[in-house]
């Protein structure tokens, strides 16, 4: 683990004594868990098909079948995987801040829901969840946790009969109004920020990075193997996997908060 910029105790020491701590997280929080980056080329399902040409509502008219198939998978696919070290230890800051009366909100690009089942409460899906499915005609949306595909793709609805997709955000669609205003409020009030495991390269949400790193006053911290376009503009900056950095760092700023707070 290599620390850029800032030095990890003083970054550990100020998460422990923080008063509301934004973290926003990518595909790289779960890529530990199995499930694919999606600028990761090496798996066969996103070797074969590429995920910004099946993630469109121009693809979903142009080929229904092909697209929920595709995200049925992605849907069976996080529903095995299980959460990793890097849910489990943001689960455990969120519960250890809000103990000694502070705030965790996080803000996740994934939609395979394993911050939730590691235990996140304050998650904001920014880009959808693979696991409700709505109806493309009335609107109607079903929670599908089921491990086996779907008997015919698309879907149909149970109301209406209509073909039914996945509730994530496609290319060109607005992000949740809910989550844009709980993102917006939790960036304004941070007084430390870390993006985990993300490109910062996909807007509206890599937005969200640049108002941290602008901010006066707020503590930001990256972990990534690999750099990012705003990796300059962090204060400490660990080029590790989020399995083996979120616990350390977590860990870290847990035992000097014990007496500190
Ligand atoms: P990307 O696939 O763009 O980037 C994944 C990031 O995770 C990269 O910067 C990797 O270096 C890093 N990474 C890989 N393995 C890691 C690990 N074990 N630990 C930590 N980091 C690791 O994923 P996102 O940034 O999440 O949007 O992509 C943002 C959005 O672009 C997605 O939500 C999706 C996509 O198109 C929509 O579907 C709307």
């Amino acid at each position: 683990m290599i620390g850029l910029m800032g030095t990890f105790d003083d970054f550990a020491s100020r998460l422990a004594g923080a008063r509301h701590v934004v973290a926003l997280a990518g595909a790289g929080v779960s890529a530990d868990s199995g499930v694919p980056t999606f600028r990761d080329a090496r798996s066969g399902l996103w070797a074969k098909y590429d995920p910004t040409e099946l993630a469109s509502p121009q693809a979903f008219a142009r080929d229904p079948q092909r697209v929920t198939q595709w995200y049925d998978h992605r849907r069976q696919l996080a529903l095995q995987c299980a959460p990793n070290g890097a849910h489990e230890a943001l689960a455990t800051l969120e519960h250890w801040l809000s103990e000694h009366g502070a705030r965790f909100t996080l803000l996740t690009q994934n939609v395979d829901r394993l911050h939730q089942r590691a235990g996140s409460q304050c998650v904001h899906e920014m880009h959808g969840t693979l696991l409700r499915w709505r109806c493309s005609a009335c609107g109607a949306e079903a929670l599908e946790t089921h491990p086996e595909p779907f008997a015919m793709h698309p879907p149909g609805c149970a109301r209406c009969g209509g073909p039914r997709r996945p509730c994530v955000v496609w290319f060109g669609e607005m992000l949740p109004a809910e989550a844009l205003r709980a993102a917006d409020a939790a960036v304004a009030d941070c007084d430390v920020f870390l993006s985990l495991g993300t490109s910062a390269v996909v807007y509206p949400v890599a937005g969200y990075i640049e108002r941290a790193l602008a901010r006066p006053g707020t503590l930001a911290g990256e972990i990534n193997p690999e750099p990012t376009p705003m990796s300059d503009g962090f204060d400490l900056v660990l080029r590790d996997r989020a399995a083996a950095a979120v616990p350390g760092l977590v860990q870290a700023a847990i035992e000097r908060g014990g007496n500190g707070r």
